[in-house]
């Protein structure tokens, strides 16, 4: 099937609807000046692979300039580009290559903290009157200098230091070394409304925003109330609701600027939210009325759900109740933060990670892959001496930090893998190139690489798979069916038998197993179609 896009469709308004993102973590995508860490001209040398995938825009993990304590998730100049990565030179090169290719880039942009190397934190800690210092959250210790209220870092510790300078805790929700901004302070705001102008005009095409649920915190810096068992993990992990230091109801308001500023580019840029909620009604929030807040906002119950047919179908169906009339679904299985889904989901075996790959296509919704999704690449071998993640450093072994899921992407087989030259030291390591690589999956159109490819020309090729509504349809246990319109059917088998299922209509277009009767690309279903172990096909007409 051809992946050719149709003339004029990069230029829609809503590209990314239809569109398929993919996302890159620079560092570990492709080494081009043989430094063991992945830079722009390597994600530039790789455009061909992105094209011939078939993916519509990449999102870029951030890539300004940091003293990488959190791994360019701490900024120290938002408006340039750190020298491990290239330079705006550079930056600018790839969007016009991209583009070229019809392919949009989206960066990283993170506003909930600076770096604490930040000219405006090295000036706010100087004195208490600094010019800058009220762009970070200050307090006072409590009597006996315990830290001015209860809330706790994100990365484990309270979420305030001590600076012994001026005397006065600043808050940090994640490492100290990411002093929190203060978005009270219209100056912040103003700020980070020439950051979004700096890249828009350049040709970014719209922003993931780290933690943009997290920005504003409760003015008056309540203690945050303890946490009961009915509470989302995270929060009786620590303890405590996180009530008063994030989802506050003002951070509804800087998105809605933020939406605004994007509206007056043609197209609009677009706003992809790290909506890192557990509740499915507050994702909801971060949609607005439909189409004044995010354009997409990151589903993290439907990437924490195990890979089963109940528990998935009914994050989807509830998601698909509470977005708001215009709000547009968004659907990942893996990210630099969480275990990649050939692991987390399909713990090494191929045919779940084609079944996940198979629903992340077909939901209606964005898919966002993660580098290496597409050859069904697993977390990478991290032991002790290994980890760089500062998470890690801190929790293991009882977790051992995200490491594991930013290890280098393998092009090919060859010593360094095509990440780096043999023979080259990587910032982490590479694991074993030849037993899964691009390269080698590219010369076996059977691979899970050639399946991805597969699948998104069919999306390209059926509208009804990107645009048509979801409904649920009966189906046997651990089976989940929806419809997608009235044309398109998909059946995902989320177990170990062979299943029967009947009443499902169509001719099957594409299996997700290889090695079905009558080939992959399947045939008429009959009146009984049998779905084998972990086995999802796409069916279409009546
Ligand atoms: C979420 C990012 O994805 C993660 O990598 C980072 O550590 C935190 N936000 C803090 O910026």
């Amino acid at each position: 099937m051809e992946t050719a896009r149709p003339p004029g469709e990069v230029s829609e308004k809503h590209w990314w609807r239809s569109g398929v993102l993919y996302q890159i973590y620079p560092r570990s995508f492709a080494d081009a000046n043989g430094d063991g860490i992945g830079d722009l001209q390597g994600v530039i040398d790789h455009l061909e692979h992105l094209e011939w995938l078939g993916v519509d825009g990449i999102w870029l993990s951030p890539v300004s300039v940091s003293p990488n304590a959190d791994f360019g998730y701490d900024v120290a100049d938002y408006c340039d580009v750190d020298p491990d990565y290239g330079d705006l030179a550079t930056l600018d090169r790839l969007v016009t290559e991209a583009g070229r290719r019809g392919i949009r880039v989206l960066m990283d942009l993170v506003p909930n903290h600076t770096s604490d190397r930040h000219r405006w934190f090295q000036d706010a800690r100087t004195s208490k009157g600094a010019r800058h210092r009220d762009f970070y959250v200050w307090a006072d210790g409590q009597p006996g200098g315990a830290p001015p209220n209860n809330w706790v870092s994100t990365f484990g510790g309270p979420a305030w230091a001590l600076d012994e300078t001026t005397g006065q805790y600043y808050l940090h929700n994640f490492l100290p070394e990411q002093p929190d901004l203060n978005w009270w302070n219209p100056e912040v705001r103003d700020a980070f409304d020439d950051i979004l102008r700096f890249w828009w005009d350049r040709g970014i095409a719209g922003f993931r925003i780290d933690v943009c649920n997290m920005v504003i915190k409760d003015a008056a810096l309540r203690d945050n109330p303890p946490s009961g068992p009915g509470d989302p993990f995270i929060e009786q992990m620590f303890g405590q609701r996180w009530l008063y230091n994030a989802n506050r109801p003002e951070v509804h308001e800087v998105i809605r600027h933020w939406r605004s500023l994007a509206e007056r580019y043609d197209p609009p840029r677009l706003l992809l939210g790290e909506t890192n909620v557990e509740e499915l009604g507050t994702l909801a929030e971060y949609y607005g009325t439909g189409n004044d807040e995010l354009h997409l906002g990151f589903n993290f119950p439907f990437i924490e759900a195990p890979l089963a047919a109940g528990a998935l179908r009914a994050i989807v169906e509830d998601t698909e109740a509470l977005l708001p009339d215009g709000a547009w679904p968004v659907w990942t299985g893996s990210n630099h933060d969480v275990s990649r889904l050939a692991t987390r989901w399909a713990g090494g075996d191929d045919h779940k990670t084609r079944l996940a790959l198979m629903m992340l296509l077909t939901l209606r919704g964005t898919p966002v892959l993660y580098q290496g999704d597409e050859i069904g690449l697993p977390d990478g071998p991290i032991e002790r001496g290994d980890v760089v993640d500062p998470v890690g450093q801190r929790f293991w072994p009882a977790y051992k930090g995200r490491d594991p899921e930013r290890t280098p992407m393998p092009w090919g087989p060859s010593e360094g893998g095509g990440f780096s030259a043999a023979g080259v030291a990587t910032w982490l390591p590479l694991g074993d190139p030849a037993a899964r690589n691009v390269a080698d999956q590219r010369a076996e159109p059977d691979s899970v690489l050639g399946f991805v490819r597969r699948l998104i020309a069919l999306r390209r090729g059926q509208p009804a798979l990107s645009a048509a509504n979801y409904r649920s349809l009966d189906a046997p246990d651990g089976v989940w069916c929806f419809s997608r319109g009235e044309s398109v059917t998909v059946a995902l088998n989320f177990s170990d038998r062979t299943v029967e299922c009947d009443a499902v209509a169509g001719s099957i277009v594409m299996s997700s197993d290889p090695g079905r009767p009558g080939g992959p690309a399947g045939g008429p279903a009959g009146p009984v179609l049998d779905l084998g172990p972990w086995e999802g096909v796409v069916l279409v007409g009546p």
